[in-house]
């Protein structure tokens, strides 16, 4: 762990967490693993209901999973002397009275175990758990082959972190601006016994000098907030501050041939959607990069705002306040979104966007900066396979006692969500794109103009939902 730059704020006074010896770090892996401290018995024992710590997994999952509070002598029966001493050396546990109980949450996440505040602390350094919602998308866009440095920007309890250096990252660099958070992550790295991962405390890239990293991971605050705000998950008045400052030092961070991978929100503006917006964020040497953006849901500004209010984040004037802003920067929808940046150039196009499908992930967004209508020459030569994960919908209507097509949706869901309506020329062409036919054979005797064709069937080239066959 080194030491702090010279912005980070947040003095962490209350970490539970203590780095003690190697000999307690690895006594209590020793006993998550000799328990089968794991995901598949947890939820099992979760669902089957109340609490039942007969046995020492029982009294693991009444700590850490329901805090609740047990018997100090019959928790030391199951879990032996020397792992609650070591528990307690930790300061995964404390004792109160006669019973001891857990002071963070502690569960399994791939192969590691990851320490992180209990949902609902409501703190603003809150130490965000790796099991949610939020953070499991992040997880799935984040691929898995081999990478030589990575960079974890807002690396919350590291556990996106710890699993790249233990799976695929060469070595790893889990950075966050909170010391609560930083003290958490050299924690789960030393109880996970990972060598190739470093923690350091930095506000964005302020303590990174000049390194550079062939991929960069973040999954910044986002949420929007006009006054101070939390900060593992405000992220300024549109959310978009942290995400600027990430995108704006990819040019220095980043190197050729590298990606960055985020998780984030972001705003389309009634002049500039998102992905050219983000695509100006890179800077002055944005022609050496190209930039996706995925959507998983987007809020029109002032439904967004009305959540916030609904759930009681914003009262109402803060809530109008809120609404105001948006309209005077010209956001007209707020977007949750993955963003994926490539330092490479290619023939294909430099900005892209897609909405999420069903199983869109990392593959399907690496994949997406390999095929490119622009460099694919002759569409009608060529042979492509529609997605299998097409639908038609037709709808039909009485015409001269007879029921006649007269609407079509073509709706393809993977690699990623598309649809448009498809006219009857470019159905009964698509029931034959399984790569054996040409486009052009495919279409046969069909009354379109051969450039009305291609152009219907580039988008959905764009879109993934045809690819060309090698
Ligand atoms: C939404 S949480 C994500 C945590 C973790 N990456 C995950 O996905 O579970 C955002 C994290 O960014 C950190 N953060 C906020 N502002 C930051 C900044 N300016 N520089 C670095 N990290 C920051 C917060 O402390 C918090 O841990």
């Amino acid at each position: 762990m080194q030491g702090s730059g010279p912005t980070a704020r947040l003095i962490a006074w209350d970490v539970p967490l203590h780095l003690a010896s190697n000999d307690d770090f690895s006594t209590v892996r020793k006993l998550l693993k000799s328990v089968g401290f794991l995901e598949q018995p947890i939820a099992e024992r979760l669902q089957a209901g109340p609490r039942e710590s007969q046995d020492a997994v029982g009294v693991l999952i009444d700590l850490f999973a329901r805090a609740q509070p047990i018997e100090a002598t019959a928790a030391a029966a199951l879990l032996g002397d020397k792992a609650q001493a070591a528990l307690q050396a930790l300061g995964l546990i404390e004792t109160i009275g006669n019973s001891i109980k857990a002071t963070c949450l502690l569960y399994p996440f791939e192969d590691l175990w990851i320490a992180s505040d209990f949902p609902g602390a409501s703190r603003e350094d809150f130490v965000f758990p790796a099991l949610s919602t939020q953070s499991h998308q992040f997880h799935a866009i984040l691929p898995d082959t081999p990478c030589d440095a990575l960079l974890d920007i807002g690396a919350g309890a590291a556990a996106a972190s710890l699993a790249a250096a233990k799976d695929y990252a060469a070595t790893v660099c889990a950075s966050d601006i909170s010391t609560r958070c930083v003290l958490f992550a050299e924690f789960n790295r030393r109880l996970n016994n990972v060598a190739n991962a470093e923690v350091i405390q930095s506000d964005v890239y302020e303590a990174l000098d000049s390194r550079t990293f062939d991929r960069i991971i973040a999954h910044p605050p986002y949420i929007p907030t006009l006054g101070d705000g939390e900060s593992y998950r405000h992220g300024g008045a549109h959310g978009e501050d942290i995400l600027r400052r990430v995108l704006e030092g990819l040019s220095k961070h980043l190197r050729p041939g590298g990606r960055a991978y985020l998780s984030t929100l972001a705003c389309d503006h009634s002049d500039a959607p998102l992905e050219e917006r983000l695509f100006e964020m890179l800077g002055p040497d944005s022609s050496d990069f190209r930039l996706l953006v995925a959507e998983w849901e987007s809020l029109p500004s002032i439904e967004f705002v009305m959540r916030l209010v609904e759930v009681g984040e914003l009262d109402f004037d803060q809530g109008a306040q809120q609404v105001r802003s948006f309209r005077e920067a010209g956001v007209t929808q707020l977007v949750r979104c993955a963003v994926v940046v490539a330092r490479e150039s290619g023939d294909g196009s430099q900005v892209m966007r897609r909405v999420m499908g069903q199983g869109t992930g990392a593959a399907e967004l690496d994949a997406a900066f390999a095929a490119s209508p622009a460099e694919i020459a002759d569409l009608l030569e060529q042979r492509l396979v529609l997605s299998p994960w097409s639908t038609l919908e037709s709808t039909s209507a009485l015409s001269e006692n007879r029921w006649r097509s007269f609407t079509r949706v073509l709706d393809c869901q993977h690699p990623f969500h598309f649809r448009t309506d498809c006219p009857e020329w470019a159905a009964e062409a698509l029931a034959h794109l399984d790569g054996s036919l040409t486009l052009r054979e495919a279409l046969g005797q069909a009354d379109v103009d051969p450039d009305d064709a291609e152009i219907f069937f580039e988008c959905l080239v764009n879109a993934g939902a045809l690819t060309p066959t090698a």
